[in-house]
């Protein structure tokens, strides 16, 4: 990794943690994934080979850019959704400065909307959007996942409670396999399996 982008990411992991330290409301924050989880999430698309990915909830694009590094070397294409136009901005900055444009492609509005036009098949998504949308965007992504694709979604142990119903769901379901790893806020990894 270069370093002008090793430093972008330490830099954005110390304006998320003065947010958190703060108290700043949720709504208003940047709410990035761990560190730890950057890095699992980058390793896991080297190793799947994905090249068609699909992140939810781009925020100021600090795990985008985990996983736009391993689409990149991919060669592959990566689109992420996000609603809040202030974070869009944020986003589009950041990805310009970790020469990462030509491998991302961020789409403004909501990702419910976004996801019905969508035309595409993946093969890797990364879902950390709000909480109660789990489960929608779980039926609104799974006719789009390739068989053989995964969905990697946050916050299953911080927010063990608002996903239960998520969770239970794709464990139970037939047509996946899915555990927790136990890494930053809790990742639940799915594979859709038929
Ligand atoms: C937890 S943050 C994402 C953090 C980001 N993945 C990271 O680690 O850097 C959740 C983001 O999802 C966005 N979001 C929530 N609901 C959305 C929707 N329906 N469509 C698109 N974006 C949404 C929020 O605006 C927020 O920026």
């Amino acid at each position: 990794m270069k370093i002008e982008v090793i430093d972008l990411l330490i830099d954005l992991e110390a304006k998320d943690a003065g947010e958190r330290v703060k108290g700043i409301p949720s709504s208003l924050r940047m709410r990035n994934i761990t560190p730890d989880v950057g890095l699992f999430l980058n390793i896991l698309v080297k190793a799947t080979k994905a090249t068609s990915i699909l992140e939810i909830g781009t925020s100021n694009g600090y795990s985008t850019i985990w996983l736009g590094l391993a689409t990149q070397e991919n060669n592959g294409q990566l689109i992420t959704l996000e609603v809040d136009p202030r974070k869009v901005k944020l986003a589009k900055e950041n990805l310009e400065k970790a020469g990462l444009v030509n491998t991302v492609k961020l789409i403004e509005g909501d990702a419910k909307e976004t996801l019905r036009i969508l035309e595409k098949e993946f093969d890797f998504v990364f879902l950390d959007a709000e909480k109660e949308d789990y489960l929608e965007f779980f039926h609104l992504i799974f006719p789009k996942l390739k068989i053989g694709g995964v969905i990697v979604a946050d916050n299953v142990i911080s927010h063990a409670e608002d996903l239960k119903e998520y969770v239970d769901f794709v464990r139970a379901n037939p047509n996946t396999q899915s555990v927790l790893v136990p890494i930053g806020r809790g990742e639940e990894l799915t594979l859709k399996i038929r």
